[in-house]
């Protein structure tokens, strides 16, 4: 309840910011990560992506026909395979800071292609995607706004942008970029919202599977979960 209060003063999030300035050049936040898939490795023995289909395609009423011959982009990709499924495109690419290192945890075992960069830069020309993606990364990204114009950008008009991500307030090392419920006006009136879910809880994936709707009228700070399904225009 203490930390509650002192985590909601203007003073606690102007720390946090500092920290992660600071963090930001030391690199913490990559270190990090990659500390979490390295730990994840040594438990699981081999990170495997097979619970990724479902959620780029029945989630939001997609199936393989709306991947077929198309190019698709997952940006913050993670090292698990997360287009593995996907053999009916015609191009799949998974895009990540760390993605050189992934390829050494496994990932050169992948038939998707990885390429290396950040959601603010992206490196691939205006209107080349049919499909972008971002699965529990849009929070990761340090530049929200400088990331979704990005992903504008690289969309084709009439293409999808599916969004998954965990809603909360306060940033952290890994996921600098806190936004709350609102997040889909920032995608502005370039983008139309398709599909709009939110979710009780933080275990993104599995939360999303138990589809307990999210109680707005719970005043209690929490994570949530959004997932969204935006076509840009
Ligand atoms: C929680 S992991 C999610 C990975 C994968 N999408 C999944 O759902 O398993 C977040 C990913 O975002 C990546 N990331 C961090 N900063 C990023 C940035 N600026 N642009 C793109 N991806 C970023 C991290 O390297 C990490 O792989």
């Amino acid at each position: 309840m203490q930390y509650e209060r002192i985590r909601n003063t203007p003073l606690f999030h102007s720390a946090m910011r500092l920290v992660n300035r600071l963090a930001g050049r030391l690199n913490w936040k990559g270190s990090a990560e990659l500390l979490y898939w390295r730990v994840k490795k040594l438990e699981e023995g081999k990170l495997a992506g097979d619970h990724f289909e479902p959620f780029f395609t029945t989630h939001f009423e997609l199936g393989p026909a709306d991947y077929q011959g198309k190019k698709v982009l997952d940006v913050g990709c993670g090292p698990r395979g997360s287009l593995e499924w996907a053999s009916m495109a015609q191009e799949r690419i998974g895009l990540d800071p760390l993605a050189k290192a992934y390829l050494k945890l496994g990932a050169r075992h992948h038939q998707m292609r990885y390429v290396a960069g950040v959601a603010e830069a992206l490196p691939f020309s205006d209107g080349y995607f049919d499909i972008v993606s971002s699965l529990n990364s849009l929070d990761h990204v340090d530049d929200l706004d400088a990331a979704i114009s990005e992903i504008a950008r690289v969309l084709k008009p009439g293409g999808y942008f599916l969004l998954i991500s965990d809603i909360h307030d306060i940033p952290t090392l890994t996921e600098p970029s806190a936004f709350g419920w609102d997040i889909l006006a920032r995608f502005g009136p370039k983008f139309e919202v398709l599909k709009e879910t939110h979710y009780e809880g933080h275990q993104l994936y599995k939360s999303i599977r138990k589809g307990i709707p999210f109680d707005h009228q719970n005043p209690t700070q929490r994570y949530g979960i959004l997932t969204a399904l935006l076509q840009k225009r």
